[in-house]
Parts: C-alpha cells; structure tokens; sequence
C-alpha cells in the first residue's frame, strides 16, 4: 500500500467568488439608483436562484458572468409578482430576499427544493412579523413562505441563534422600509451585509454583537470584485495541509474575520497555511493562501468559535480523521438544519467509510490518527455540495476509496470543484 503522505498537491488556484458576498452583490445593486459593475460573482446554483428572483421582482439583471453591470432605479422600484420566487437549495436566497419583499412591500411567494422547504423560516418569519409585515408559513414553520406588504415599524430584535441570513433580513427590511433596527445576537456571524452596505453609503453601527441600522437611508451602486470564497478555498487549504508535499497557491481569499474560523482551526491542529499578498479591497481583507505539508492533532472546538466556521465543520470533521487524537465540536446544533442534518450526515458517512465518529446533541466527535488506516465506502452526499466536497478531498487521500452519490450537487456553490481537485493533483 502507497505511504499515506506521498500525495503532492500544486498549482494557483483562484477559488470561485465568494458565495455571501454574490448573493448580497446582486441584492444590493437592485436596490441602488444607478449602475453597478459585478465582477468574480459566484456562477452557481444558489447565486442564479437570487438572480432569477430578482429578476421576477422587476430587477434587470443580466446572464451572469465574469463582468457585468445592473442598473437599477433604486429601492421602491421592485414590483410584487404573481410567479413564485424558486429558491432551489438557498437559505440565502430565500431568507434575504423575504427582508427584501417584507421592507419594499411586496407580496411575494418564495418555494424551493426538498431540503430547502425543511429548513426553519420562522426565524426570520418572527422578525418581519414583529416590523408589520405579513408572513405565512407551511405549517412545519417552512417554505412555501408568502409576504406581502404590511405597514412598517422600527425594531429592536434579539436574535437566538446567530445567523447572517436573519441578521440580513432584518437589515435589508429596515433599510428599504426606510426603518430603524437594531440587530443582537449571541455570537457575531458574518458581517457581509454590514461592510457592503457601509460601502454604498449606508450608517451602520456596531457594538458589540449588536449592530443598528438608522431610519431613512438609502443605497448608492458601487462596484465590487467579488473576492474567492474562504468556504471554498478552505478544501484545498485542508489537502495542502493533508499532502506529503504542498505547493498551492491560493488567491484573492476573502480573509474576514467572521470567515476565518476554519483557518484558525486548522492552524491550532498544527496545519500551517502562511498569507501572503494581504490587503484590504471593497470593505474586505483578502489575501494569498500558503497551505504546507504538516502533521494534524485533534481540538475541541468551542461554541463561540462555530460561526465563523459553521460552513466548514463537515470538512473539519473529515480532517479530523487524519489528526491524532480526538476532535471535538460543540455549540454547533445550526449544523442539524442547513442544506442536511450536517450532524447526522457526516458522522453517519464518516462510519460508514470506517472512521470513528460520534454525534453530539450539538457537533460531533471525531478520533483521528496520524497515520491512518484506508477510509473506503459509498458516501451519501444527501444532495449537500459541502458534503461531497468534504468527502472529495478525503477521497483524494492516497490509499482511500470513496465515493460519493451525487457528485454534481457541489454545483451548488462551486461547480468547477472536481474538475480544480484534478488540477492541484499531478
Ligand atoms: C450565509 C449565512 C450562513 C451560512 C450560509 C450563508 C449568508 O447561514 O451557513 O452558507 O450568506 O448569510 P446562517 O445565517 O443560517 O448561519
């Protein structure tokens, strides 16, 4: 059997653009009053789901591509429409544009596949209700979501969980209402909205984990060069670190400090990647990724560290199982309601492929070893792109044999992805 270390990894890899900051790039020029230029935005699944919305709420957004521009005529100028908004598989999509229908006053119908209909929409149902807007739900607290105007009021919300997409909501229905709102929550998640919407001259505060929106304001275009995602570079960072021998060279990362979890984690696991080329463009802090070859051991995880990697925890979950010693993660349940039961999904393939794991209530518990016996079986994506990426990087460790069901679901959030691991591989 061929050493486990010997896989070489090298190349430059500029990752796709950045997932959150597309979908927002497309929001935020549809309610600008001028022209926009797009460039690097996310071609995925969930990135043209918020496209074809938009579009049937009156946006003029073109076919996406590497360069682009959308000129709009400002916030009121979105129209209610009698076609359902498909948000296939985005939680992003469907939770952001709601903000966007409940502040403008439209009525709006927002469906999307299986696994988006299952997960939880009350949490921004709750907040748009409390601003006066109308908001039904299928009885399972899910989609179908349907809303439609309703006189709007400032708010002051705290939210349970921390989660980006209801923060955004909130933000984006206050701001086109022409409200005030305040936003806590009990850990910062990504703050996208904030810096895009500080960058198109909107006053934003933050405290804390509390941020405030001012009443009466409005959104100017800018253009933005929407920089590589760190969720999608963060696999190739993880087979750099996992390779015997690494020269990988990642560029224009998005570096924000509420992204940058899985790289602090890794680093604490003892996987070095070096930065180089940082500097800061749009709001962002982005640089070049240096993944080198290194030996892992296992970490707990804690809480407060989650959001910043919540993407990331399948992928962490598989590295685990080249780390020595034992990886722990907690304060994750958010896990159990994205694109799958990511708790459930990991572990369950993790066994399945012979590796020790165990779920938590609210993560998981994976026992590593550094140099590990072949991983080998059929994973089950469950239609969750992060899923098969995480799997995929496994399965590119020499000496392992999976496979994964439904390869094409990573089209989702990067559909190049099979097609750049062969690239890195020699
Ligand atoms: C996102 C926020 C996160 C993340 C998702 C994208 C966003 O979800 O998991 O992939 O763009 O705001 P939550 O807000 O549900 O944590």
């Amino acid at each position: 059997m061929a050493p486990l270390k010997e896989l070489r990894v090298e190349g430059t890899l500029r990752v796709p653009g950045d997932k959150s900051i597309s979908h927002r790039a497309l929001i935020l020029a549809s309610l600008a009053r001028g022209k926009s230029r797009i460039r690097n935005i996310l071609q995925s699944e969930d990135v043209n789901a918020t496209a074809d919305s938009l579009r049937k709420l009156g946006a003029a957004i073109p076919a996406l591509s590497s360069d682009f521009y959308v000129t709009a005529r400002g916030m009121r100028d979105l129209r209610s429409t009698e076609q359902q908004l498909d948000c296939r598989n985005s939680g992003t999509t469907a939770r952001l544009l709601a903000g966007v229908a409940a502040g403008a006053g439209l009525r709006a119908k927002f469906v999307g596949d299986a696994s988006l209909s299952r997960r939880p929409m009350r949490r921004v149902a709750e907040p748009l209700r409390a601003m006066g807007a109308h908001v039904d739900l299928a009885p399972h607290g899910g989609l179908p979501m349907t809303v439609s105007a309703g006189a709007l009021r400032g708010i002051e919300w705290e939210t349970p969980v921390a989660s980006a997409q209801v923060k955004s909501a909130i933000l984006l229905a206050a701001l086109i209402g022409g409200v005030r709102a305040t936003v806590s929550e009990p850990h910062l998640s990504r703050d996208h909205t904030e810096r895009m919407l500080a960058g198109r001259g909107v006053e934003i505060r933050r405290e804390g984990t509390t941020v405030e929106l001012p009443a009466g304001q409005s959104v100017r275009p800018e253009d933005v060069d929407v920089p590589a995602d760190p969720s999608s570079a963060a696999f190739f960072a993880a087979l750099g670190v996992l390779s015997g021998r690494c020269a990988l060279q990642l560029t224009d990362v998005c570096l924000n400090e509420t992204r940058i979890g899985f790289l602090l984690a890794l680093g604490r696991m003892g996987g070095r990647v070096d930065i180089t080329d940082e500097r800061i463009e749009g709001g962002e802090r982005i640089g070049t990724l240096l993944p080198a070859a290194s030996r892992l051991h296992g970490i707990n995880v804690l809480p407060s560290e989650v959001p910043s990697m919540i993407d990331e925890l399948p992928l962490l979950a598989c590295l685990a199982t080249r780390a020595r010693g034992e990886t722990v993660v907690r304060g994750a349940s958010e896990l159990r309601v994205k694109e799958s039961d990511r708790i459930a999904a990991v572990v369950s393939n993790l066994r399945t492929i012979g590796a020790q794991a165990d779920e938590l209530p609210d993560g998981f518990r994976v026992v590593g070893f550094a140099e590990p016996k072949p991983l080998r079986g059929a994973v089950r994506t469950l239609g969750d792109h992060r899923m098969a990426m995480a799997f995929g990087i496994l399965g590119a460790m020499p000496g392992n044999e999976i496979t994964v069901d439904d390869a094409d679901c990573v089209a989702v959030s990067y559909p190049g992805f099979w097609r750049d691991l062969d690239r890195v591989l020699p």
